[in-house]
């Protein structure tokens, strides 16, 4: 399967990071927790090196919890500070405010020793698109969020927003292209979601998610579709179309209303909190 790349502003887009990226302590880069690498793009490495470093695990709460404590202690052991999330929810940004502070205390201690006292943390949230950066700001900033622009030492035209009295976020996130040349990767952002069905085949799509399913979760399309996993994809496609009374006129089956129902159940968390990338199979 081929996905189509393109580069759009992407110059632009990285040049205004690279800005943006001095005026900051810390990089807060949402990740999607079900494919922690593929929705990354590397160059933040490049990009955000000097500064400190917190990776989100988003869209926990669709993912599998061993998979997502493996990723945690992957990334860590890298260096970065972890923290894995649903950012709908208020419930885990105590835990965030806790590891910001934690990740900048060596700033926080540089600055007490220059005499610098109470100057708060600036945070700026980068990461692909859909991976929940505007969901994680609103939700991290709340009601709460009053901007605050143009001060002495801040580029004009900049808008802050003050969470409290120790962290400001830059209130425009950055967004960073996925790595889309690598097929894998495009393959993982099609079956989260992440680029337009219209552009895919999503009989083919749907075949390879239940590739997937059939070696890493066994039992999962029995149990959800009364479906015997030993056969091919196909013919498990076949079998969830027949058990869902996925048929077109003339009592044919329908593969493609089968296919599409495969996708839309994995990617709502119906068919369970499914991790697609593991952290032993880096390529
Ligand atoms: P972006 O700024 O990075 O582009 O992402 P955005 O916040 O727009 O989020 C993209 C979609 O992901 C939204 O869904 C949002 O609700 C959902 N989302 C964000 N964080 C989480 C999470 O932790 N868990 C889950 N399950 N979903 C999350 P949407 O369908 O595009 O919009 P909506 O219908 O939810 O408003």
């Amino acid at each position: 399967m081929h996905f189509q790349w393109y580069p759009g502003h992407m110059t632009k887009a990285r040049r205004q990071m690279q800005e943006d990226i001095k005026l900051i302590d810390l990089v807060i880069e949402l990740v999607d927790a079900r494919i922690p690498l593929s929705s990354r793009n590397p160059d933040i490495d490049q990009l955000g090196k000097q500064k400190a470093r917190l990776i989100l695990m988003n869209k926990a709460d669709l993912a599998n919890e061993e998979q997502t404590r493996q990723w945690t202690e992957f990334f860590q052991n890298q260096g970065y500070f972890v923290v894995k999330l649903d950012a709908r929810t208020k419930a885990g940004m105590k835990k965030v405010n806790d590891v910001i502070m934690e990740a900048c205390r060596e700033k926080i201690e540089r600055d007490r020793k220059r005499g610098i006292k109470n100057r708060p943390v600036r945070a700026m949230v980068v990461g692909i698109p859909n991976v929940g950066k505007s969901t994680f700001i609103n939700t991290y900033a709340g009601k709460a969020c009053a901007k605050t622009g143009n001060k002495p030492g801040v580029t004009k035209g900049k808008q802050w927003i003050k969470l409290n009295k120790n962290v400001e976020l830059l209130d425009t996130p950055g967004i960073l292209w996925p790595k889309f040349e690598d097929q894998q990767v495009g393959l993982y952002l099609a079956l989260i979601g992440s680029i337009k069905d219209e552009i895919l085949n999503i009989d083919e799509l749907s075949l390879k998610l239940i590739q997937i399913l059939k070696e890493n979760y066994s039992g999962i399309l029995t149990e959800r579709y009364s479906a015997a996993e030993e056969g091919e994809a196909p013919e498990i496609l076949r079998q969830i179309a027949e058990n869902r009374n996925c048929v077109k006129k003339g009592n044919e089956l329908d593969y493609s209303k089968a296919a599409a129902l495969v996708l839309d159940e994995f990617r709502s968390g119906r068919l369970g909190k499914i991790t697609l990338e593991f952290p032993g199979e880096q390529r």
